[in-house]
């Protein structure tokens, strides 16, 4: 009999790398949860899966909440993304990667990436004087300028014209360094500027296989991504920005983005930034995480807005679990006891459903 050898299929998967200006909360462990379920399912059909997470440590934004604290950005991300770690360990999550955007791989990747991009000619050095970059959320005045002492009349752009013809219409070129703050990668040839955060955050689903590494062994097993699970409010950056630096990069696209809903409080976005936010850790605590992952998965279709309460919790808890569930198993176990004196038997054979079962391929 001749052996074949077949590698498996790949599958890489991947959350958002969330931000750590605070600590995450049942938004961000719904994405998580939701994804894992899907890494779970792909492996057990056989998947060689490469499941992705982690942290999104630059920007204004963190360098700001760091300042508060009164401690440096870096002892600040840490802190916290020590908590996203103990996190995903508390809900069970299979990740085979966790990527920080802080790592040295990842900032080489980045610095890699917009050399790369600026020698070819899709980055150029321009001036945003007086005008609006909306991702970068500012205008440019001339005051501005003045007060700054002109640092921030050269900025770099990405040229996104030419490559938009075959996404959308109407773009402008995208502001991907900025020079009014710190914590960020620095651009290599010109540490004035850091690189702009969603430049060097979605390059995380390539630096963490290795691209432009010595060992890309992995980027080539798993690159392109099978989908990229992300929040509705990010599907922009996921299926514009991100798809043109790919094109710009030569790399074939991701298969999937797919983009999911909110779990909404009193018809309000939950958000670090509003701070009406559920705390997944006081949920496990006390119903336990099994029951918390079974509502993430099971109460909210995927694609829609979810409104979170304690009743709508408790009532899918009680009727789900306790007694459908419950009830289920004490029937099953009575009539074991009564019938059967207690004990499982072996099964007497296999059947026709049973092996049509385990050798079913569709997905
Ligand atoms: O946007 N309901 O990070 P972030 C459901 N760092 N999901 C929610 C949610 C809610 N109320 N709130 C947050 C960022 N999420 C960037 C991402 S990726 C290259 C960079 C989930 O900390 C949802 O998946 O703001 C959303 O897209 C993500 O957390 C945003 O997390
Ligand atoms: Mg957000």
């Amino acid at each position: 009999m001749t052996e074949i050898m077949k590698e498996k299929k790949t599958y890489y998967i991947t959350t958002p790398i969330y931000y750590p200006s605070a600590k995450l909360h049942i938004g961000h462990t719904y994405c998580t949860v939701n994804t894992d379920a899907l890494a779970r399912y792909k492996r057990m059909r056989g998947y060689d899966v490469y499941f992705l997470t982690g942290a999104d440590e630059h920007g204004q934004k963190i360098e700001r909440k760091a300042a508060e604290a009164g401690v440096t950005p870096q002892q600040y991300v840490d802190n916290i993304v020590a908590g996203f770690h103990s996190l995903w360990q508390l809900m069970d999550i299979s990740n085979d990667g966790f990527v920080r955007t802080t790592d040295d791989y990842h900032v080489a990747c980045v610095q890699k990436v917009f050399k790369k991009l600026y020698d070819q000619g899709d980055i150029y050095k321009s001036s945003y004087k007086g005008m609006y970059c909306t991702p970068c959320e500012a205008f440019w005045t001339e005051t501005q300028l003045k007060e700054s002492g002109g640092v921030c009349v050269t900025v770099l752009c990405v040229r996104l014209r030419g490559h938009e013809q075959d996404t959308a219409d109407g773009l402008e070129d995208l502001c991907v360094s900025r020079s009014t703050f710190k914590w960020g990668v620095p651009v290599s040839f010109d540490d004035r500027h850091v690189i702009y955060v969603w430049f060097d955050a979605v390059l995380n689903y390539l630096s963490k296989l290795g691209y432009l590494s010595d060992d890309d062994s992995m980027f080539k097993k798993y690159w392109p991504c099978d989908v990229h699970i992300v929040g509705k409010e990010i599907i922009r950056f996921h299926t514009i920005v991100w798809p043109i630096m790919l094109m710009a990069l030569g790399l074939p696209l991701p298969k999937q983005v797919y983009g999911h809903g909110w779990l909404v409080l009193d018809g309000t976005k939950m958000s670090k930034s509003l701070g009406n936010v559920v705390d997944p850790v006081k949920l496990v605590e006390r119903y336990g995480v099994d029951a918390i992952r079974c509502f993430l998965l099971s109460e909210f279709p995927f694609g829609s807005d979810g409104n979170f309460n304690n009743e709508v919790l408790i009532t899918r808890i009680n009727s789900d679990l306790a007694n459908d569930l419950g009830n289920l198993l004490s029937r099953t176990v009575a009539m074991c006891e009564k019938y059967f004196g207690g004990t499982v038997r072996k099964v007497a054979g296999t059947e026709a459903i049973d092996t049509e079962l385990e050798t079913m391929t569709n997905e």
